[in-house]
Parts: structure tokens; sequence; C-alpha cells
């Protein structure tokens, strides 16, 4: 097939890559967590600030770290170098969501504020490592087009989650749905 324009289709295609790339989309994802958890370690906050972050945070962190582990945790889970690593994305993947299940049913204000605190510094922490050891060693151990391959199906899990609903009122769900709990 003839192809008169190589050079500004394969730097097309490049820079779709980098877009595509699940480490560049991963990255992105984390930013509005970390703007949340900013205010939601903050205990000198006013309370009603931090209950907003919150509620804001617990759907986001949800329609994030599901695709991750369907993608990202999966893929590195099946590699012996990121074995472990996978594994270690999932456990602290499983005491947030406790972490935020036990904050949603809390009624006191100051248990509520330093389990918020907790759990917005283990996010915080869980992030850092993401971003400084596991991302990196994943991307040294997998290939430019399975990124890309990952990232699709990331992006593609989580516009599924967001299209499912249930994730943009925490607040709603602890309203008397008992048949919410699978
Ligand atoms: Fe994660
Ligand atoms: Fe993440």
């Amino acid at each position: 097939m003839p192809n008169q324009n190589t050079q500004s289709h394969s730097q097309q295609s490049k820079k779709m890559t980098m877009e595509s790339d699940i480490v560049n989309i991963i990255l992105e994802d984390h930013k509005p967590l970390k703007r949340l958890i900013a205010i939601m370690k903050d205990s000198d906050k006013d309370q009603a600030e931090r209950a907003e972050a919150f509620a804001e945070f617990a759907p986001l962190l949800i329609s994030h770290a599901k695709p991750e582990e369907q993608t990202l945790y999966t893929y590195m889970k099946k590699e012996e170098e990121l074995r472990e690593e996978g594994f270690e994305g999932d456990v602290e993947h499983q005491l947030a969501d406790q972490m935020v299940e036990e904050i949603m049913r809390t009624e006191d204000e100051d248990l509520w504020s330093a389990r918020v605190k907790v759990l917005a510094e283990l996010v915080e922490h869980h992030i850092e490592e993401e971003e400084e050891e596991l991302l990196p060693d994943f991307k040294k151990n997998s290939e430019p087009a399975e990124r890309m391959q990952l990232g699709q199906n990331f992006l593609m899990l989580k516009t599924k989650m967001l299209e499912q609903g249930g994730l943009d009122s925490p607040h709603e769900s602890k309203q008397p749905s008992s048949e919410q709990k699978h």
C-alpha cells in the first residue's frame, strides 16, 4: 500500500501510543485523587469540606482501582518479575475498600475524621509507590504494544463502570438499599 506520508503518520501514531499507554492513563487518573487526598488528610480543615472531598473521592477511587486491577495488576501477576508487586497492589486496594465502607458507616465525628485521614495517607502512599516503583518496573518488563492494549482495556472498563452508575453518589448507597450488597 502506498504511504506518501510515512513520517507524519509514524509521528502521529507515536503520539497516540503515548496517549493510550496505560502508564500515562494511570498517571493522569491519579491527579484528581491526589487533589482530594490533600484535603482529606488535613484534619485542620473544615469537616464539611473534608466530607465533600471524601464523597467525591470514594467513587473516583473505585472507578480507578477496579480497571487497574483488571488490566495492570492482572498482567503483572502473570509475569515472574512483577508478580509480587501486582499482589501488593491488590492487597492495598482491598484495604482501601474496607476503609471506605467503614467510613461510610461511621457516625462519631472524631472517629470519622481519624479514619478519613488514615485512608488518605494509605492511598497517598499507594499512589506514590505505584508511580515511583510499580509503574517503572512494569514499563521495563512490557512492550509498548501491550501497554497500549492494556490502556484501551483500562479506558473501556472505566467507561463501563461509570455508565453502570451507582458511583456518583456514595451518600445514596447509605440509604435504605440493603440489596446493594452483593
Ligand atoms: Fe492502585
Ligand atoms: Fe493507581
